[in-house]
């Protein structure tokens, strides 16, 4: 669908990106007394991602359409995290217009991509534009942060170095790169992650010039291949094509490249084996592109 579809009842459907984002690393420093975890990561945003087509209207409603069965089927509307973060919305700014949200899902859930995260930020961001609220992103990613801890990323729509629960950010330029995602035929659920008993709580804070901007360490890895043995077993057999790296606290496994070719070649020979996908990174979030059109 182009960016504008004329709907019946001249509603105007737009069509708004919601990239999915890599943990390069991830570093667990220690426990807050908000019950969140203290974190150091490195968000890689990409090229590839969810898309919203969202149609305002004047009945207060918000509603939502998903082209996955299961997201669905297993979410009630009153749980979504679109339809939450509409509502966040239009009572902060005491907005009487409604909208409708149809999600085109192509981010696997609860496979470390962020995806539910993204789709809340890009509702955030178009509904800010399209009911004319006039809020800064700056207030958008303090909204964001209610609705989970990787939001802020996307609303401010840069790659960035992060602290805290992932909301102090410091933009990067990373510059070109490409990466395989492996999809494991499984979700694995941050919650269960994070209040895992084992996870290993206590990593040293880096600087970001001493630790440079390269993949690394995921210490939530550990935890997944406790709960998911298989996961070991991908990486062990992707060791074959370079080194695999855990997004977020799972399930995706990626391998990173310079250039795209290697990417493009190194998903076509593992396609037959495994659920892939070629991307490739981006500095600037698709969404801010949009926003600027
Ligand atoms: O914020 P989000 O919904 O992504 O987080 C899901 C769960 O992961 C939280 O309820 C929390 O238990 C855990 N979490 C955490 N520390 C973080 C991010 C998430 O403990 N920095």
């Amino acid at each position: 669908m182009s960016p504008q579809t004329e709907l019946p009842g001249k509603l105007t459907a737009q069509s708004w990106p919601a990239p999915a984002k890599l943990n390069l690393f991830l570093h667990v420093l220690g426990r807050r007394p908000d019950g969140y975890h203290e974190l150091q990561t490195l968000f890689q945003l990409l090229d590839w991602g969810d898309e919203l087509q969202i149609t305002v209207n004047g009945s207060g409603e918000i509603t939502r359409s998903c082209s996955s069965d299961v997201l669905s089927s297993t979410i009630p509307e009153s749980e979504d995290i679109c339809i939450r973060a509409a509502k966040l919305l239009q009572a902060y700014c005491d907005v009487s217009d409604g909208a409708h949200i149809d999600l085109i899902k192509n981010i696997p859930v609860a496979a470390g991509l962020g995806g539910g995260s993204s789709d809340a930020a890009t509702v955030l961001i178009a509904l800010n534009r399209l009911w004319c609220c006039g809020l800064s992103q700056q207030q958008l990613a303090r909204i964001g942060m209610d609705l989970g801890a990787d939001v802020p990323v996307f609303v401010h729509g840069h790659s960035a170095w992060a602290h805290g629960r992932g909301e102090r950010l410091l933009p990067v330029t990373l510059g070109p790169r490409f990466y395989v995602l492996v999809f494991p035929p499984f979700g694995i659920s941050t919650a269960e992650v994070f209040q895992y008993p084992g996870l290993k709580r206590d990593s040293a804070p880096l600087e970001m010039e001493k630790a440079g901007l390269q993949p690394g360490r995921n210490d939530c890895q550990a935890v997944a291949v406790e709960l998911f043995p298989e996961l070991a077993d991908i990486m062990q057999d992707l060791q074959a094509w370079g080194q695999p790296h855990m997004s977020g606290t799972g399930s995706t496994i990626f391998l990173s490249f310079d250039s795209e070719r290697p990417a493009i070649n190194t998903a076509s020979k593992l396609k037959c084996r495994y659920n892939v996908r070629a991307v490739g990174g981006v500095d600037r979030s698709p969404l801010l592109d949009r926003l600027s059109a």
